[in-house]
């Protein structure tokens, strides 16, 4: 009650819409430079071009990596924050009024750098904002863990980058960052809005690069603790590295992948089951966690609900991210698009490609495509991008396909559409999956009303943008501190 979420905007107002476009305008063209930054002096090193994922011609700035040597600087600079939580939260709410304030620049990186379409932006600033003030909002009196590591993804360079250090600066630790070596640019702004806040430089420091540098980040036996999004394989390496090396109770959050699923039984109001589907498998280019990956329907509705799916997929615009227009960007960049790309194509010399949009000729597309399988254990990965799997089911069958999903090992999100109460019952009982949603779309979890977290292969809680979170970024077992 006491920090309402942000509103975002409305872009079928056009006034709003033109403001922003007036506001993006000046810096379709501009350069940013990303590198350490450390609470030492950092010595200049070679550089990175960063470029646009839709239109590789578009060099979007530069990056300077961290070196092992800023790494061990880094560590020995670190201060925890001498704050109390009170003021800490102060300053963090002062960061994110600094977001919305520069909402131009960062939405012009969100879609220069990381092919983000206009409502994503929207989205991914809003949850930014409102990780940052429910975390100030939370800020614990306890001990904190110590020097905090915060690994993250590129699929939310700016939510989830400032999700994961704000939780951990609200709880007085002294904070590394790492964003994904796709995009430091806006990590970099970022983080040098929140040091213009008023958090220390001593406390926050941050550490652009590749798998490299989270590897030495968590191999420094003074890691505190680790706050990491991303591949269930590289949380499965992190977790090797802080046994080695690490205190034996330092405290790793990981959230990883999924192979999520939807059921759509013959009760489901189809259009609402449709939009849903649509935006689940195919919104930010399918490139969530959350996705919907595989897709179960009962039998005796398939054929006219194929046809209602595909027939809303070819309405889906692919485009620039910049422009109103475009409801699918590209995915990240050349190694993804060949990646999904492969799949795809294996998929269509086995005869299981049911649909496929045209794919623009420049810029790392893949459109949104529909394939075939027997069940979700046909799939044996996560493909990250507008790859829809489907499978249909017979009535009587619904006990062995909720074995089938859980059996996987995964566990992030589920989607039913259904009209009999107790099914939903049924289900939910069963299902293994860290966010169950029924009759909706089954992406975007709400900061502070729906926390969001996998089980299993898919995480290991406690769910972000929830009450449990801070918990993991104080030290275990400390008590609170009593004035
Ligand atoms: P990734 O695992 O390749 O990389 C994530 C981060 O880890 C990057 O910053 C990368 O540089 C770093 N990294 C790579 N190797 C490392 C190592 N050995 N030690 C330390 N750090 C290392 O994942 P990605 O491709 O950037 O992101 C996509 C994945 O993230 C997908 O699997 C997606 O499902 C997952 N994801 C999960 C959530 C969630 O909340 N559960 C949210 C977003 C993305
Ligand atoms: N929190 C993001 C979502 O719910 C990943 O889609």
């Amino acid at each position: 009650p006491e920090r309402p979420n942000s509103q975002g905007f409305d872009l079928a107002h056009a006034p709003t819409l033109e403001a922003i476009d007036a506001a993006r305008d000046p810096l379709r063209k501009a350069q940013w430079k990303a590198g350490p930054l450390l609470a030492t002096d950092v010595p200049e090193g070679t550089v990175q071009e960063v470029s646009n994922p839709a239109d590789p011609s578009d060099v979007v700035g530069t990056v300077q990596h961290a070196t092992a040597d800023d790494v061990t600087a880094a560590f020995d600079a670190a201060r925890m924050w001498d704050a109390s939580p009170a003021e800490r939260g102060r300053v963090l709410n002062a960061a994110a009024d600094a977001l919305e304030a520069n909402l131009a620049p960062l939405f012009v990186l969100l879609a220069r750098e990381a092919g983000k379409t206009l409502p994503d932006c929207v989205a991914e600033l809003r949850e930014a904002v409102d990780f940052m003030r429910y975390y100030a909002a939370h800020a614990p009196s306890k001990e904190p863990a110590g020097t905090y590591v915060c690994i993250s993804p590129w699929n939310f360079p700016l939510a989830i980058f400032t999700g994961q250090i704000s939780a951990a600066l609200a709880a007085g630790n002294a904070v590394l960052a790492k964003p994904a070596e796709q995009t430091p640019l806006i990590a970099h702004l970022t983080v040098t809005l929140m040091h213009e806040a008023g958090v220390p430089a001593h406390v926050l420091q941050l550490l652009p690069g590749g798998g490299e540098v989270g590897a030495a980040l968590t191999s420094d036996a003074r890691v505190g603790g680790v706050a990491f999004t991303g591949s269930t394989a590289t949380a499965l390496k992190i977790r090797n590295s802080l046994a080695q090396h690490a205190a034996p109770g330092t405290p790793l959050i990981a959230e990883t992948g999924g192979l999520n699923a939807m059921i759509v039984d013959s009760t489901a109001l189809p259009e609402q089951a449709v939009t849903a589907i649509i935006e689940s498998a195919f919104q930010s280019a399918g490139q969530r966690c959350s996705a919907l990956r595989c897709l179960y329907i009962q039998e005796d509705i398939a054929p006219a609900f194929t046809a209602m799916l595909t027939g809303a997929m070819d309405a889906l615009a692919m485009g620039m991210p910049w422009d109103l227009s475009t409801d699918v960007g590209p995915v990240i960049d050349e190694t993804a698009r060949k990646g999904i790309a492969d799949h795809i194509a294996t998929a269509r010399a086995e005869g299981r490609l049911l649909h496929a949009l045209p794919t623009p000729q420049t810029g790392t597309y893949i459109a949104p495509t529909l394939i075939s399988v027997d069940g979700i254990e046909d799939m044996t990965r996560e493909i990250f991008g507008p790859v829809l799997h489907i499978a249909t089911f017979k009535s009587g069958r619904m006990h062995r396909i909720i074995q089938d999903i859980n059996a996987t090992g995964y566990g992030l999100t589920f989607g039913l559409h259904t009209r009999i109460d107790d099914r939903v019952q049924f289900v939910s009982d069963r299902i293994l999956a860290g966010n169950v949603y029924v009759n909706r779309n089954q992406i975007g979890a709400i900061v502070g009303s729906q926390p969001f977290g996998g089980i299993g292969l898919s995480g290991t809680g406690p769910k972000a943008g929830g009450p449990d979170y801070l918990l993991r970024f104080s030290r275990p077992g400390a008590a609170e501190a009593v004035d």
